[in-house]
Formats: C-alpha cells, sequence, structure tokens
C-alpha cells in the first residue's frame, strides 16, 4: 500500500547561522523522508524560516535594516547552507508568508469562536526608552537571592536560582539600558486550563504511537493525574512594536511568534500544493489537513523537532489544531542534543560549527551524513560529534570497507572483462546475507534507529570484503587461463557493492548517485533488491568515489570557527568600527559570529575583556600570495612588538602607514596563516560588509602612546 506522509523539521530561526546541532534534525529528517520515498511513498517534506518575533525585529535595527530585509537574506542563506547537505525539501517557506498568516488568522478565529480564547491585562516590564515590553530575556539585573550582578530575567547563571523578572534587584533593559516600569495591557490566551484542553491532551498524548516513551511521560508530568488542572493558559499575543502578524480585530496586537511557527508547517505546506497543482500533480491540500478527509484517505503527519521544543509540539500544537477543526500530528518525533567531543558547542574551542564553514573548509556533507545516521536512534539522547571517531568511523566504513569492494574489483572488469559484468550468482551467501536482512533494515530506518541500521548494512560490507579476500582477485588476474573466474567475482562484488548503494542510498544520496553513474544504472528504488545486474552489462570505468578525512581538516575547521569576543557582532553591526580581521580565513569565523549571537547588547565586564592598545605601524609590506594583506609589524610600547596581518591594503599602501598610530585588539588569541603568524588585530571602520573601497583605519588624537589602553 502507498502511504502519503507529510513530514516536517522544525522552522530554524532566521536569525542565525545553520550548524551542525541543526543539522543533526535535517539530516535525520531527510534521511527518514528519503527512505520512504525509496520505498515508493508519497511523501512531501517542508519546512520554512522561522521569521517572527523581538530577537529578529532588535537584529535587523541593529543592522540598519528591515526585518524583511533580514529574513530574505537569512533565507538565502538557509537555503544554500542545506543544499550543500542534501537536505532535500520538496519545499522551504517562511512564516512571513499570506499562507502562513492565513491559517494563523484561521485558527486564532475558530479557537475564539470555541470560547478558546481570553483577553486579560496583566503587568510586565516596558522599556520607556525604547517604548517597548520587554520579553524576560531583554530584562536583567541582579539576583534576588545572591546579588551576582548582570543576571537574566528568569535565572541566575551563579547560583542557579529561578525566580520572576519582577523579583530582579535593580533591573535593567538589555535593549537600552533604562530602569524598565510595570505596566498593564491586555494580551490574549489560548485556554489550555480549558478542562477540554486537559482532557484531550491526556488521552491525545497517551495513544500509542503518538509520542516517544519517555516524551510521553513527560507529558503525563506536565499534565498532572486526571482532574488536576495543571495547564495554565499561553499567552499568544504580544504589543507592538513587534515583528509578526497583526490579530485579526485587536489593533496593535500580534500573534507571538510561537504561535504561528508551527502554523508554518501548514503555510509552507499550502504553498507545495499550490505548486504542484500548477505543474499538474494530483496533490489535495484538504486529504492532509482536514481530519475528516485525512481519516478516509489515510494521510499521516510527522514533525522530527529537538527536545527542547517538546512542550510546544506535544501539548500546545496539538490541542490548538483540535479544537479549530485541523487534523492532529500522527506522531512527534524529538531528538537529544548535539555535543561535540563531549561538550556543548563552544565558540571559544570552535566547535560551533558552521554549515557555511564546514562546506567551505571543503568537507564532504556526506561524511557528516553517516557520521549522524551511525550515531541516531528513536531515542531523545543526546548525540555526540567525537572528531577522532568521525575521522575513523568515517575512513574505515565508507572508504575503507563500503568502497573498498569496488576499488579493488572494478578495475579488472575493465581491463580483463571489456567493461562488461559476468553472470551473477544469486545463490551467493552475502547476496541473500543482504536480501535476507533487507526487511529488517527496511524497519530500523522506519523505526529511526538509524544507527543499527548502519552497523548491518557494514556487517554486510565486512561479508562482501571476505568474499573478495576469499578469491583473491589479483591472484587470479595473473593467470590467463582464469579470467573468466576473475570476471565473475568481480561481477558477484559490484553486484553486492550495487545493493549496498541501494540500502545506503536514504543517508548518502549523493554517492548512491555516482555509483549508479559508475554502473550505468537508472536511479535504485527498494524494489531493485529483487534483480542483479544481466551479464553483459557494461559499467564505466571507476574512478574514485570519496577520499579519506585528514585530522588536519578537521583542525582547520575548529579554527575557522574559532571566535573571539572581538569578532562578536554588536561593533560591527552597529555600522561603527569594524575590525579587520586577520586576512579572509577569518571571514567564516566572523559570519558564525554575527549570525548566531542574537543577543543585543554585551555588559560593561564583557567589554573589558577586550584588550585595545595603542600601536605604531614600525614597518609595512605587501604579502606576496595575498591580494588584500598587509603585514604590518606594530610597536606596543612596553608590551613589546607584534606581527599582523590586516586587510587593508586595498584602501592603504604600505608607505602610507609607516609611524602612524593606531588601534589594535592585543589579546586575540594568536593565529597561524599560510604567510606567518598573526598576533592580533587592528581596528578601522568600513560599510556593512566590510569590503573595499572604503576602509578606514583609526587613529587616535595627538599624545596618546604606543601601548596605552584604550577604554
Ligand atoms: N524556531 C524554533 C522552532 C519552531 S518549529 C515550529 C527553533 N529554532 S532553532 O533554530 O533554535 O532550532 C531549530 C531546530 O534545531 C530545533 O528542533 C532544535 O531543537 C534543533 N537544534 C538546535 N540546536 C541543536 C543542537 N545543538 N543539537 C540538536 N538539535 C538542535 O527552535
Ligand atoms: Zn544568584
Amino acid at each position: 500500500m502507498t502511504r502519503r506522509l507529510l513530514v516536517t523539521s522544525a522552522l530554524p530561526y532566521a536569525n542565525g547561522a545553520i550548524h551542525l546541532g541543526h543539522l543533526v534534525e535535517y539530516i535525520q529528517t531527510d534521511i527518514w523522508v528519503r527512505f520512504q520515498k525509496l520505498r515508493g511513498h508519497t511523501c512531501y517534506y517542508v519546512c520554512a524560516d522561522d521569521t517572527h518575533g523581538t530577537p529578529i525585529m532588535l537584529r535587523a535595527e541593529q543592522e540598519g535594516i528591515t526585518p524583511e530585509a533580514l529574513i530574505e537574506r537569512v533565507g538565502i542563506e538557509h537555503r544554500r547552507d542545506f543544499a550543500g547537505f542534501l537536505i532535500d525539501f520538496d519545499h522551504y517557506g517562511s512564516t512571513h508568508s499570506p499562507a502562513t498568516r492565513g491559517y494563523a488568522e484561521d485558527i486564532y478565529l475558530r479557537l475564539r469562536a470555541e470560547g478558546l480564547i481570553e483577553v486579560r491585562s496583566i503587568e510586565q516590564f516596558y522599556d520607556p526608552v525604547k517604548a517597548m515590553f520587554l520579553p524576560d530575556r531583554y530584562i536583567r539585573g541582579e539576583c534576588p537571592r545572591c546579588g551576582a550582578k548582570d543576571q537574566y530575567g528568569d535565572n541566575c547563571e551563579s547560583c542557579g536560582a529561578a525566580y520572576t523578572p519582577s523579583e530582579l534587584k535593580n533591573p535593567y533593559s538589555a535593549v537600552s539600558g533604562s530602569k524598565p516600569e510595570l505596566r498593564a495591557s491586555d494580551h490574549h490566551f489560548f485556554k489550555l486550563s480549558d478542562p477540554r484542553c486537559q482532557d484531550f491532551l491526556r488521552r491525545y498524548t497517551r495513544e500509542a504511537g503518538r509520542l516517544q516513551p519517555e516524551a510521553a511521560n513527560k507529558m503525563q508530568e506536565w499534565l498532572g493525574a486526571e482532574g488536576e488542572n495543571k495547564l495554565s493558559d499561553w499567552d499568544i499575543s504580544r504589543d507592538a512594536p513587534y515583528f509578526g502578524f497583526e490579530i485579526p480585530g485587536a489593533p496593535g496586537k500580534y500573534f507571538y511568534v510561537w504561535l504561528d511557527a508551527p502554523i508554518g508547517y501548514f503555510g509552507s505546506f499550502k504553498e507545495l500544493v499550490a505548486k504542484r497543482q500548477a505543474a499538474g500533480e494530483d496533490i489535495d491540500l484538504a486529504a492532509f489537513l482536514e481530519p475528516g478527509a485525512a481519516a478516509a484517505v489515510g494521510t499521516e503527519m510527522y514533525h522530527f523537532i529537538g527536545k527542547d521544543i517538546l512542550y510546544f509540539h506535544a501539548l500546545f500544537w496539538p490541542a490548538e489544531l483540535e479544537h479549530a477543526g485541523y487534523r492532529t500530528p500522527t506522531a512527534i518525533f524529538a531528538h537529544g542534543f548535539l555535543t561535540v567531543d563531549g561538550a556543548k558547542m563552544s565558540k571559544s574551542r570552535g566547535t560551533f560549527i558552521t554549515a557555511e564553514s564546514y562546506l567551505g573548509q571543503g568537507l564532504n556533507p556526506e561524511w557528516l551524513r553517516y557520521y549522524y545516521a551511525a550515531k541516531l536512534n528513536a531515542s531523545m539522547e543526546d548525540i555526540d560529534l567525537n572528531l577522532d571517531d568521525f575521522i575513523a568511523r568515517v575512513n574505515s566504513d565508507l572508504v575503507g570497507k563500503y568502497l573498498n569492494i569496488a576499488s579493488r574489483t572494478a578495475g579488472f572488469v575493465t581491463r580483463q572483462g571489456g567493461g562488461r559484468l559476468a553472470v551473477a550468482d544469486e545463490q551467493l551467501p552475502v547476496i541473500q546475507a543482504i536480501r535476507a536482512a533487507a526487511p529488517r533494515i527496511a524497519e530500523l530506518y522506519e523505526a529511526r534507529e538509524f544507527g543499527r541500521a548502519m552497523r548491518e548494512i557494514m556487517a554486510l560490507a565486512d561479508q562482501a570484503n571476505q568474499y573478495v579476500d576469499q578469491h583473491k582477485p589479483w591472484e587470479l588476474a595473473r593467470d590467463p587461463g582464469s579470467t573468466a573466474a576473475l570476471i565473475g567475482v568481480c561481477s558477484n562484488a559490484l553486484n553486492v557493492f550495487r545493493l549496498l548503494a541501494l540500502l545506503l542510498k536514504p543517508v548518502l544520496p549523493a554517492l548512491a548517485h555516482a555509483v549508479e553513474d559508475f554502473l550505468r544504472i537508472v536511479p535504485l528504488t527498494w524494489s531493485d533488491l529483487g534483480h542483479l545486474l544481466a551479464p553483459g552489462h557494461a559499467i564505466a570505468p571507476y574512478r574514485h568515489l570519496m577520499r579519506r578525512i585528514e585530522r588536519k581538516e578537521v583542525d582547520a575547521l575548529l579554527e575557522a570557527n574559532r571566535t573571539t569576543l572581538t569578532q562578536e557582532p554588536a561593533a560591527a553591526a552597529s555600522g561603527g568600527a569594524s575590525p579587520i580581521r586577520h586576512g579572509e580565513a577569518a571571514q567564516h569565523a566572523a559570519h558564525a559570529a554575527t549570525q548566531a549571537d542574537a543577543g543585543a547588547t554585551i555588559s560593561i565586564d564583557t567589554f573589558a575583556q577586550v584588550d585595545l592598545r595603542i600601536a605604531r605601524i614600525v614597518d609595512a609590506a605587501a604579502v606576496e600570495g595575498a591580494d588584500k594583506l598587509l603585514r604590518l609589524e606594530l610597536d606596543l610600547g612596553a608590551l613589546g612588538r607584534r606581527q599582523v596581518f590586516a586587510g587593508i591594503k586595498s584602501a592603504y599602501g604600505p608607505e602610507a602607514l609607516i609611524g602612524r598610530l593606531t588601534v589594535m585588539v592585543a589579546n586575540l588569541a594568536p593565529r597561524k596563516m599560510k604567510f606567518g603568524l598573526s598576533e592580533g588585530m587592528v581596528l578601522a571602520a568600513s560599510d556593512a560588509d566590510g569590503d573595499s573601497p572604503g576602509i578606514f583605519l583609526l587613529a587616535p588624537d595627538t599624545g596618546a602612546e604606543p601601548g596605552m589602553r584604550v577604554k
């Protein structure tokens, strides 16, 4: 029976770069979707950028652009990164779309008609300078318990206390620094406390297959026992100024970003349906979104998410859908968080790795897809990217086991078999083993037990290599009388190679494509397991399909992602002085910092960590092989001399610089470059993207001396 599935991944925020943590989710979903399609099912994979909310509004303001321009730019970057990792969305939209607005209004109005929306006045902190209500994360102050300064509005990083923003001592707005005042305003609430919602959720979250066991338990905890009314109403509105959709009939009130975010799944799907219908495909929106039609046709809807957003997807979202008359998710699949070498991703260690930098450094996206597949299972456990294990696993499994089957047999077919295969042995134990294992491997894919599927496939690859070891084609090749035997062995091996390419295809689609080209076959689908290549089938000469990873590439990747405080966006984005970084290589890192940090301000303590000094340029010279760089020798007085490579050649000739005073970051971690060590950076102003023609080196007023501190 052909299934019809609608599958989503969570919508990434439109103010940050895609990083390897995100990719756990998109790779996991993509593998599952590709598997469904390979099996012949009809499966639609949609996603979108999550574009609304205060952080995006403030971020755009800080960059001096409109939110629309910001989300447009980030949308392009996200699509590029996902395509680079072979994430094959059927449609990638934006929550800032007419389709999403339409569903958001409709769901809101239907809930209101059901009596599930209530308006009541609440008191909240208001920034009188910025004239806006402040989300908790933008209120800071002293911890009410231990007195630690500069703590967030909800908990203390120093002593761990949890509290509400109104309990903070000496609160201040992180947006303007002003003292916030409490003000009342009307808010719209979705009445989760209504018995209809509680009863529905208690039933829904217990139904077989909806949630993973550990997620279902969490939900029961949140819901409490029968009769216990534990859920409180959910505040779904925000006051202007806000970047989002205005609530119908409520001027100046906007839908909270988390209200319209999951609705973006529907908005994106609606766009997909329109696109496909225009292309003549028979695809019906109602069959996926309306409960009656969905039940009649048997369509399925799945959300892949991280465990951090379970609450929104397993409680708010199904309750909204149920009571607004839409279909509810068939199941919600939550995964754990990525750690790198056993620790949280860290900018200072360089393990906050962006998708862009990974690809930009020339690493193969399928290495990561395979490694994640090998680590993923159906649970919510965190998964660790252990970098040594990553290298070892990819090299040994993909290159050493899988590709080895072809790389040591294909050449003989080309040279001694005229490029044509002989008849393959249907009874060969490894071929039989593959066919016997295939249904189990399919079950593992279906159940999201990708790690176990990879282990089964690699055990089959081992068996294939043992077969080659036993029959030693390289020895047969020396005996002219054994050519038939030689081509027979190699044909068996290449048929096994083809079957394994098929089993790996959801994980390694580009590699499978290269194998299809090499074997000169049409795209493999699951039913191809049932037959082998016909005798006489001509193959192309074998070329290496994937190389090994080297440790030094991974080290360079970490280096490219290592971010120092000075590379954070505040200064550069506000249009002020932007640091000229250590040459081009640092651009990835800089980009990562700009993209990843949504925080609007830094504390004075953070700023004080930057050691800015007056420096005299005592020597300047062009750098051979680098058309943007100058090598500067800087005198820092008592701090001695430093060498810095600065990307200012387009604006300054070396002679014009010698003898000048400027400002440098003196405590930037030194960085090894192709041309030598760079030991800091000099400051210069430039336009938003830091490109020529305008680069203006900073200079102190007369009287400043080398080595003086700038603060
Ligand atoms: N915009 C919301 C989701 C709205 S869905 C209607 C959001 N965005 S996010 O960009 O922060 O995260 C997108 C997805 O990536 C989430 O499912 C999140 O759990 C996942 N991950 C983000 N960082 C991650 C790791 N470090 N590790 C694994 N997954 C991570 O949440
Ligand atoms: Zn504290």
